[in-house]
């Protein structure tokens, strides 16, 4: 079994349950990571929104006491914002890319039907390797999201 630590960013939880799920059916760690910024309600979204225009990446943490370099793999599991992803999941791995392993994933979510593949891919620039799967999941009237989040586990295996 390989040492997997999901860490995953949210604002508004759905991320988090795609993170918790996925480590479940893994037997992976799991850890938040957040930048400590409130963006909860509208105003927290535009701010979201003007921070995903800026060039600039906003200081980023774990919480807790688990960190990249104790694994074999890591998985980082962010929202879409402003279609791709958001600027939070791309200032952990830019802070990170010298801890992280060889093997990464991307859990990506996102309201729309669209499959952010390009845009993950995009992602392989804050690593030192191309990054080995990722699952674009669509959070709104899925009603396979659970589904899609078993498979993605099965697939990239305990
Ligand atoms: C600022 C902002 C911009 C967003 N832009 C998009 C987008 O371009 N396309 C999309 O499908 N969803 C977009 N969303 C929706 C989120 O990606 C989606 O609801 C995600 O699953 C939320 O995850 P969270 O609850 O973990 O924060 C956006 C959300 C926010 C807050």
């Amino acid at each position: 079994m390989k040492k997997t630590l999901c860490l995953y960013y949210t604002r508004t939880n759905t991320t988090r349950m795609a993170a918790e799920l996925l480590a479940q059916h893994l037997g992976a760690d799991l850890a938040e990571y957040t930048d400590g910024k409130d963006r909860s309600g509208i105003g927290g979204y535009l701010v979201s929104c003007i921070d995903s225009l800026k060039k600039t990446f906003p200081q980023v943490y774990i919480k807790g006491t688990h960190f990249p370099f104790e694994y074999e793999r890591v998985i980082v599991c962010m929202p879409v914002w402003a279609e791709g992803p958001a600027v939070v999941g791309k200032a952990i791995l830019e802070k990170y890319r010298d801890e992280l392993p060889e093997d990464v994933c991307f859990v990506v979510t996102h309201m729309a039907g669209t499959d952010y593949k390009k845009k993950i891919n995009g992602l392989d620039a804050y690593l030192k390797a191309p990054h080995t799967a990722h699952l674009s999941l669509r959070t709104k009237n899925n009603p396979k999201l659970k589904y899609e989040v078993r498979c993605f586990a099965e697939q990239i295996g305990k």
